[in-house]
């Protein structure tokens, strides 16, 4: 089955749920795409810069506007249904929500432009859920789009992605930075997207023949990931605290260099230090990664994806066992050029740039080590650069 035979079929199965939960008349059918990091890693919080790659698998969202502020939510992989109104959603999620809370922190953040109009929707998707590829933010950038194009509100896609950002840390409580809906509202097939977190601004960078990327997923769920997340987004901003005391005052960690980690190195210490020292390393490697994208030089790309993941194992301490034995399982095989985790960490997904066309080499000795070493098939999927949100259906 193609892509875009397994897209047709999912729409129809959306289409068949919604007709069996509201009734005949037609919804337009929307989508937004997940992503993959190239390299980059947690440096979107800490103001740096990252480089993620839109791919063609994502959320789907049959919807129809309602004349009164019902809000009837479904989804196809989620067996909670979530009916609500709009006067009725506060400020935060409640746990009543589940999965529900990040459609409904979008439209919390667009409620003033609704006209007290609510929805039916039914989702369904293709990525993997809570797996490292943004299938949270994903869910948000959909929805958002979806009422853009419905309400006519003519949004461009970067305010877009503003909302959504605002949904997940404001509503749902994660305290993420913008990479995710920026890369799901601004994908471009063929492209990476270089973001400067910082000031939200952005490049598509063309991305040439040469390699493929393959996404090996170790089904490990991220258990706490979300705490663990924020403990992590605490740590920055402490060891930012002491860098302005001890070195000079700066807008954010990722602006500093390494001679300000040694001016600061009396009172730059444990976990402080090494969270530091991780994005201060990482920003050098996005900037190489970045200068061999652009030249074709996948070799030097790969390096740069590998000394990530090791920084982020050892200094930011958001790997796992499964991540680490993927990556190295990989990278040990001829055809690939480097490999890590990618999205937050703690289980899911890992990425590794391939030859193209070596996948069908590289999969069966990384699979059989992987299921020997922890009794579960990973997934695996060459996944191409797809663009950003658009209608359907
Ligand atoms: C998650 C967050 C992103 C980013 C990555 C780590 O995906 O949602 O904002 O911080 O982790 O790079």
């Amino acid at each position: 089955m193609t892509g875009t035979e397994s897209q047709q079929r999912l729409i129809a199965a959306i289409l068949a749920r919604f007709r069996a939960e509201f009734g005949a008349e037609l919804p337009a059918v929307f989508f937004a795409p997940g992503r993959v990091n190239l390299i980059g890693a947690h440096l979107d919080y800490n103001g740096g810069d990252v480089l993620p790659v839109t791919v063609d698998l994502g959320v789907d969202v049959a919807i129809r506007l309602r004349d009164d502020d019902r809000l009837r939510l479904r989804s196809l992989d989620q067996t909670a249904a979530v009916d609500t109104r709009l006067g009725e959603l506060g400020d935060t999620r409640t746990t009543a929500q589940g999965w529900a809370a990040y459609p409904l922190g979008v439209v919390r953040m667009l409620s003033e432009r609704l006209d007290g109009r609510g929805f039916d929707a039914v989702f369904g998707g293709d990525l993997p859920m809570a797996s490292g590829m943004s299938s949270s933010a994903a869910l948000e950038v959909a929805t958002a789009y979806a009422l853009d194009q419905l309400c006519g509100l003519a949004l461009p896609n970067r305010e877009l992605a503003l909302v959504c950002h605002a949904a997940e840390t404001r509503f749902v409580g994660v305290q993420c930075g913008i990479m995710d809906q920026f890369a799901s509202a601004l994908g471009r097939a063929g492209h990476a997207l270089w973001l400067h977190c910082a000031d939200a601004s952005f490049e598509h960078v063309e991305i040439h023949a040469g390699f493929e990327l393959l996404v090996m997923d170790t089904k490990k769920p991220r258990t706490l990931a979300s705490v663990a997340f924020n403990e992590r987004v605490r740590e920055c901003g402490e060891a930012l605290e002491v860098l302005r005391a001890h070195a000079r005052v700066l807008p954010n960690l990722a602006s500093y260099g390494e001679a300000d980690l040694a001016r600061a190195a009396p009172w730059l210490a444990g976990v402080h230090l090494k969270r530091a020292r991780h994005v201060v390393s990482e920003m050098q490697r996005v900037a190489r990664g970045v200068a061999a994208l652009r030249v074709g030089e996948i070799a030097a790309l790969g390096a740069a994806l590998s000394s990530s993941h090791r920084s982020t194992a050892v200094d930011y301490e958001v790997s796992c066992a499964e991540l680490d034995t993927i990556t190295a399982a990989a990278c040990a095989q001829p055809g690939v050029f480097g490999a890590r985790l990618t999205g937050a960490g703690f289980g899911g997904c890992a990425i590794a740039l391939i030859e193209p066309g070596a996948a069908e080499r590289v999969v069966p000795p990384v699979r059989d080590g992987f299921l020997r070493r922890f009794g579960v098939e990973p997934g695996f999927r060459v996944l191409a650069a797809g663009g950003g949100p658009r209608r359907v259906a």
